[in-house]
């Protein structure tokens, strides 16, 4: 049985139903502050049975050492953390608290339950405003914000953790930027706040649920002017975690190899205006937008080098910019 940190969040979730068609069980811990408890009834849908779910924070020691007694949790996805760059300045006590100590309080449980096997959701938040076109896992880590800091002191804390016991086994994989639904139209991303990701805005500005899309800045140094980013789709990324989570389920890693982390990306950079056009090519809808300044703390652009996690996971995106936008568009109930 797999624990599922952030079992409600958007990768989480995803990964749930990734998990559930490979017949591999799973309990779901959230605490429901950035997701809502409908994403349980949107996981039944899809894979005929209601999910086992706790809702608890991560950073509970007590809560974590009762889910180890009671299930036999072989492996942890720990996907358990707060997101939003702009809170996370505002509120930096709390960012390092959820997402620090939350991860230390889970690793010391797993340690108490003899469990050492953990994928760890980082993202590509680590690279900072990279100079770098295509960036690999050994690329400089310039975190801008306390929310990017938190996640580069955790794979910090976790390669740590991984060279004290030889059992340990952990997979840090840097998520680049995912976006989409699962094509059912039944899940996809529904945090509490406003920490949207670019697609979802698009298809909410296009459906006349917010005003239109801002696009934030024409100035960068990238072809068209607009941010690049490597999208990709959701469910390629839960693929990646599954992988991931089957990979150290099995045999005993090198001791060199106790800690590895890979990027999950598609290796390909899409500026603001291509993902528009692809939105409305895919949709057959306008997407209505105007231009605004530069968002304060945005890189110009991320790519990643996804050539190690071809190597070390047998894994590659397979999902491209139509099934990105069609899903998207779905799960706002308009496709
Ligand atoms: N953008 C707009 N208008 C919007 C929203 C976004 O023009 O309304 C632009 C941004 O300027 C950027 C691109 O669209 O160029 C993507 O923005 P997102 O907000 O979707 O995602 P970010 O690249 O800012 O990064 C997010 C999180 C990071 C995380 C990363 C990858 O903020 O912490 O996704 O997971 F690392």
């Amino acid at each position: 049985m797999i624990l599922l940190t952030g079992g409600t969040g958007f990768i989480s979730s995803h990964t749930a139903v990734a998990l559930a068609e490979a017949g591999l069980p799973c309990v779901l811990l959230d605490n429901l502050a950035n997701s809502p408890e409908s994403t349980l009834q949107g996981l039944a849908r899809i894979t005929g049975q209601a999910p086992l779910f706790v809702q608890g924070d991560v950073r509970d020691a007590a809560l974590l050492d009762s889910l180890f007694a009671r299930y036999p949790i072989q492996a942890v996805l720990h996907g358990a953390s707060l997101k939003a760059v702009g809170e996370g300045l505002a509120q930096p006590a709390l960012y390092h608290d959820n997402n620090v100590s939350g991860t230390v309080t889970l690793i010391r449980a797993m340690e108490r339950a003899g469990v050492r096997r953990l994928v760890f959701s980082s993202s590509s938040t680590v690279y900072g405003n990279p100079t770098l076109q295509c960036l690999p896992e050994s690329a400089p880590l310039v975190p801008l914000n306390p929310e990017a800091r938190s996640k580069v002191m955790v794979e910090q804390i976790l390669h740590d953790v991984a060279a004290s016991h030889p059992d340990w086994r952990v997979l840090s994989l840097r998520c680049f930027n995912p976006v989409g639904a699962h094509p059912s139209g039944a899940l996809g991303e529904a945090p509490r706040g406003q920490t949207l990701n670019l697609l979802t805005v698009m298809a909410q500005a296009t459906a006349g649920q917010r005003p239109p899309l801002s696009i934030f800045g024409n100035d960068y140094p990238t072809p068209d002017g607009t941010g690049v980013r490597d999208y990709i789709h959701v469910m390629d990324l839960a693929r990646g975690h599954l992988l991931a989570l089957q990979q150290l389920l099995q045999a005993a890693a090198p001791p060199d190899a106790r800690h590895r982390v890979l990027n999950l990306g598609r290796g390909q950079g899409i500026s603001v205006l291509q993902l528009l056009q692809a939105f409305e090519q895919h949709t057959g809808y306008r997407v209505p937008h105007q231009w605004a300044p530069r968002r304060e703390g945005d890189a110009a652009c991320w790519v990643a080098d996804v050539s190690a996690a071809r190597q070390h996971l047998g894994w590659q995106a397979e999902l491209g910019l139509a099934e990105m936008c069609r899903d998207a568009w779905r799960w706002q109930g308009r496709a």
